[in-house]
């Protein structure tokens, strides 16, 4: 099959039940409604709709290319719907990532995360779908650095043929909106000369030369965006798996390491990053910790696995929810632990993220009104 698919993963957080939690389940249902519709129109071939936290995920397949105006626009349509549902409600923060009344082609910069990828399907395409809240894009630095250029991590670098070349790297400036693509492993130390600093860099895309799309994480800057502070990021990834790329297990084990990652509480502290069920993804402790999800699933001629299957409607899909064993329990004891350390900081650095990253401030104010009384220094 020489057939080119889409995966199109497109995140926004338009409400949430007593603050920054879980979008209601009728927020869910409409916005699966539209996309039911998106395939019975042909526009889509599958969906699947989720959440991590607050943030809902709308998971479509499709053959028409990234960043296609009628696919941005029914998810746009879907989030535009489940805000109105959110208002009706009196949620919290209803319609809180949509930017703009009107769409105009293209969810990039509306408000919206996305990460797509389009790829000529293998005989099997296993997937693995990341979803986080409470951090930003480039909290996905420190697992991918390790899938794609740690032989520590992934073996299969050493052992595999395929995945022997290495891997080409995509960073953003998220600040100067550029990007840069790089080999790894020629420039792996150029690569981890930009990703070290979390504030500004993030990863866009990982290739591998032959095979083509690796990884994709969306990296839109939402507080840049809007020119003020609207809501985090909340990432999302997409990452293909096995032959030639990383096991998923491979993909999983850097997430056994619970990092710091900014973005808690406010959009303005640091806290270890949780691995969680998407069940468990309520933020119940200081607004998180931050949150990340991973879901499994297979690409079959560009449906959802299980979409076949008699009975199942497009949308109803029963992915490996990875990190919901008990194996991650001790990921999450470590990273409460951790979360909890950071907080004991209260309203100091590192606890809270350094001064140009702060959500709000109230520094401006405080520094002009003490300014009669600031004496130079003798
Ligand atoms: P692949 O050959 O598909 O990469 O499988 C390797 C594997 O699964 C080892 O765990
Ligand atoms: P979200 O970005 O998940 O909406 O959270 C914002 C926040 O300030 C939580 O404290
Ligand atoms: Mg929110
Ligand atoms: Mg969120």
């Amino acid at each position: 099959m020489t057939e080119k698919i889409t995966v199109s993963l497109i995140k926004a957080d338009v409400g949430s039940i007593a603050g920054h939690s879980r979008p209601h389940p009728k927020m869910m249902q409409v916005a699966g409604e539209h996309l039911v519709k998106a395939v019975l129109d042909g526009l889509l071939i599958d969906y699947y709709v989720t959440r991590c936290g607050d943030d809902m995920q709308l998971l479509m397949t499709h053959r028409n290319g990234e960043n296609h105006k009628d696919v941005h626009k029914v998810a746009w349509n879907a989030f535009m719907a489940a805000a109105q549902e959110a208002k009706k409600m009196h949620l919290y923060a209803a319609g809180q990532d949509l930017l703009s009344d009107a769409f105009s082609g293209n969810v990039r910069g509306m408000g919206p995360g996305a990460a797509e990828m389009e790829f000529v399907e293998r005989p099997t395409e296993p997937m693995l779908v990341f979803m986080a809240d409470k951090c930003g894009p480039s909290a996905y630095s420190l697992p991918i650095s390790r899938i794609f250029m740690d032989a520590f991590t992934t073996t299969g670098l050493v052992i595999d043929p395929r995945a022997h070349i290495g891997y080409d790297l995509e960073v953003v400036d998220v600040v100067d909106h550029k990007s840069v693509i790089m080999s790894s492993p020629a420039e792996m130390y150029d690569i981890l000369a930009l990703l070290g600093d979390t504030t500004r860099f993030a990863v866009k895309r990982v290739m591998h030369r032959d095979i083509g799309v690796a990884a994709v994480v969306s990296t839109e800057k939402l507080n840049m965006l809007a020119g003020k502070y609207v809501g985090k990021d909340d990432p999302v990834m997409l990452v293909r798996c096995q032959s030639g790329l990383p096991a998923v297990g491979e993909v999983l084990q850097p997430f056994a390491f619970p990092a710091l990652v900014a973005g808690w509480m406010r959009g303005s502290h640091y806290g270890a990053w949780y691995p969680c069920a998407v069940a468990d993804s309520d933020p119940t402790y200081h607004d998180g910790p931050p949150r990340v999800c991973s879901l499994g699933i297979q690409i079959n001629n560009g449906r959802i696995q299980g979409a076949e299957a008699p009975g199942l409607k497009p949308g109803e899909h029963s992915p490996i929810d990875y990190f919901a064993g008990h194996e991650w329990d001790i990921v999450r004891n470590r990273a409460m632990e951790m979360s909890m350390y950071m907080r004991g900081h209260g309203p100091f650095m590192p606890g809270i993220v350094s001064p140009d990253e702060l959500e709000y401030t109230t520094r401006p104010e405080v520094l002009k009104k003490l300014e009669p009384r600031m004496k130079p220094l003798e």
